[in-house]
């Protein structure tokens, strides 16, 4: 660990560029192409200006709120991020348990240093497990392992699919050890093989006869990750998911996406009130996850942020961010003179993404 004091999500971010080497530290910062995206992820949450009420008693506040059935403390998820066990030898397991310390779950990415079933037997919450659809044996295989260790819903990420160059990666001749990705892979050596070789070019190509599939595969809550377009969600939910998560990945798929949470409103616009909408990509702060809410999210995910925790100091590092968070989270909510999520709408919220 380092001397850098910590007092936020950003301290960590310094924290973890000054252990990580610099291929690794640019693999977690970097994104597609220009990286313009990335920054238009951060960005867009500062056009959204809030309009606190006062005169309100904000003694007693309660950031629980509850996703299909499932309580968690504060509605924030830790994102599905690949090959945690590269930047802390904690990795997905370290994550997981901070997830549970912190009172939320952990969406248990595919790609993984630690099987999907090690991390259910060492861990006793139920988490979501993401899937990235390779070809059709494996995402069968995978989900019916998934339902058989006891997670509660399954995450199909969709924007991975043929992605733009990160080149900071290729700069760097980033090589990642097959050992702390590949540990659910592992019955399909030569997918791992291709995977590596080729990275997300690997995968079977997406379309809605894919998802119709997948939704009959499983009674399990299906979550669709990797949604931008009101189109897309719109035909999502007629194809009877149950939820999508609206992000373009953290601005490391397609360049010049629109940022999350200025396409949070549309979505929220086309589908039903019921529909579940999650939000990730630029979630840096506690009023962040007010402002997506705000607009129609249930809850938030956070990637680099979590990485950043885990890079400082494994599954204390993750328990410190999420600490953090749920602190700002609470802060922000007695600001705005709210004292329950379910208070968290928006009139509450002035915006303008033009
Ligand atoms: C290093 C890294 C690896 C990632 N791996 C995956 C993955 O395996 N599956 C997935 O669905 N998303 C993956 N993501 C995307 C995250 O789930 C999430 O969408 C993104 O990080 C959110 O943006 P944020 O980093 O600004 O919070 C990854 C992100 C990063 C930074």
């Amino acid at each position: 660990m380092n001397q850098i004091k910590k007092i936020n999500i950003h301290d960590y971010s310094l924290s973890a560029k000054s252990i990580l080497p610099k291929p690794l530290w640019d693999y977690i910062q970097g994104g597609a192409s220009d990286e313009i995206t990335i920054e238009m992820n951060t960005n867009d949450f500062k056009k959204i200006k809030v309009i606190p009420r006062r005169m309100i008693d904000i003694k007693n506040r309660n950031t629980t709120t509850s996703i299909f059935g499932q309580k968690i403390k504060f509605p924030v998820l830790i994102a599905p991020v690949g090959g945690q066990r590269q930047f802390h030898e904690d990795g997905v397991m370290g994550s997981t348990k901070a997830a549970e310390t912190a009172g939320i779950i952990n969406v248990v990415p595919t790609n993984s240093g630690y099987s999907l079933e090690e991390v259910a037997k060492n861990t006793t919450e139920k988490h979501w497990f993401q899937i990235y659809h390779y070809d059709k044996e494996v995402t069968k295989d995978l989900i019916l392992r998934a339902e058989n260790s006891g997670y509660s819903a399954i995450c199909l990420t969709v924007d991975g699919v043929r992605t733009d160059r990160r080149e900071r990666d290729k700069r760097n001749n980033l090589k990642l050890e097959d050992s702390k990705w590949g540990a659910n892979l592992i019955n399909y050596p030569g997918l791992i093989q291709n995977i590596s070789l080729k990275g997300q070019d690997s995968m079977d190509t997406i379309t809605y006869d894919t998802i119709t599939w997948i939704r009959e595969l499983t009674n399990l809550p299906l979550i669709i990750k990797g949604i931008i377009s009101p189109d897309d969600a719109k035909n999502l939910e007629e194809i009877g998911v149950n939820g999508i998560v609206v992000s373009n990945h953290g601005g490391r798929v397609t360049d010049s996406m629109q940022s999350s949470i200025s396409a949070l409103p549309k979505i929220k616009n086309v589908v039903n009130k019921e529909f579940e909408l999650y939000l990730d990509s630029g979630i840096r702060r506690g009023i962040d996850v007010i402002k997506a809410i705000s607009l129609g999210a249930k809850a938030v995910l956070i990637g680099r942020p979590m990485l950043w925790g885990l890079a400082t100091n494994g599954q204390r590092g993750v328990e410190d961010i999420l600490k953090i968070i749920h602190e700002e989270i609470d802060l922000a909510m007695a600001g705005c003179g709210k004292t329950q999520i379910s208070q968290i709408n928006s009139t509450m919220v002035e915006y303008n993404f033009d």
